[in-house]
């Protein structure tokens, strides 16, 4: 299952899972494409693909998607809790109480939702899972602007630390797996903020001038990794390695 999949990092992380031959619960507020770039699954040698509109905040409808999903597939193993906003951007201050509250929901209570979901699915089968829950550097670092954002990510970071307490005794693993700097529309976002309300701005547009961002097939290889070092010992919290590294100099 991969919430937020409609663009970027979900999208992305979509298209190498199936590339890779998993079957895939896929949704959005807009509908994700398919990410075999065909509408049906006319093929019964391709991973299935079930997709939805569903808006993580609404937990009736993310209920009855991943049931479906369930359905189809038999199982859910993997679900990737990766759906996310990034505004409002701009002094706290400064901020409309309303987009505050809505940012929380959706970025907090999304993936408390889809937690408490998975959690349950786990509980109620053999075998064990793997949450994933895409967090952010901006969980440990403040920046001016992004009050509820490093807000929500620190948020997501300790739903997952006690997910991973709660449920470890029925076989769930759960990371908190922050992706680096990746060239999404979030990303445009930010370079296009001023700088009176993202003094930071600087820094990601030269990121961007310099190309040095994580792809998407990158952040999926590294998930596809975690699963296999899944167990009671893992860390929690883990950062994607970055894929640009400078050569070193002798
Ligand atoms: N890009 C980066 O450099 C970066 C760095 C660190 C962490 N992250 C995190 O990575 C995740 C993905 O970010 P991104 O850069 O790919 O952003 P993005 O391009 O803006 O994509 C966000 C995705 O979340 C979905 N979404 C937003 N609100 C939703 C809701 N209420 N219900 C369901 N889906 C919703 C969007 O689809 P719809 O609009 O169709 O709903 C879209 O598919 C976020 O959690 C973000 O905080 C990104």
């Amino acid at each position: 299952m991969v919430t937020g999949a409609s663009r970027g990092i979900g999208s992305g992380i979509a298209k190498r899972l199936f590339e890779l031959g998993y079957s895939l619960g896929l949704c959005a507020r807009h509908l994700p494409e398919h990410p075999g770039g065909r509408s049906e699954n006319l093929d019964s040698s391709t991973p299935t693909v079930v997709r939805s509109a569903v808006d993580v905040t609404d937990f009736d409808a993310l209920e009855e998607f991943s049931a479906d999903v369930i359905e189809v597939c038999g199982r859910i193993d993997v679900w990737i809790n990766n759906a996310g906003i990034l505004e409002p951007i701009g002094p706290l201050a400064d901020s409309d109480p309303l987009n505050l509250l809505r940012h929380v929901e959706v970025n907090v209570g999304g993936v408390l939702l889809g937690s408490r979901i998975f959690a349950r699915h786990v509980r109620s089968r053999s075998g064990g899972g793997v949450l994933v829950n895409i967090t952010s550097g901006a969980a440990r670092s403040p920046y001016r602007g992004w009050a509820p954002y490093c807000a929500s990510k620190a948020a997501v970071d300790m739903i997952t630390e006690v997910v991973a307490l709660e449920e470890g005794g029925s076989g769930l693993t759960a990371f908190a797996l922050a992706p680096g700097v990746v060239d999404t529309s979030m990303q445009e976002l930010i370079r296009s903020t001023d700088a009176s309300r993202f003094p930071q701005v600087e820094r990601f547009r030269e990121i961007a001038s310099s190309g040095r961002f994580n792809s998407t097939k990158w952040i999926a290889d590294h998930i596809v990794e975690l699963l296999n070092v899944s167990g009671a010992d893992s860390p929690v919290r883990v950062r994607v390695p970055d894929e640009h590294v400078e050569p070193t100099k002798n």
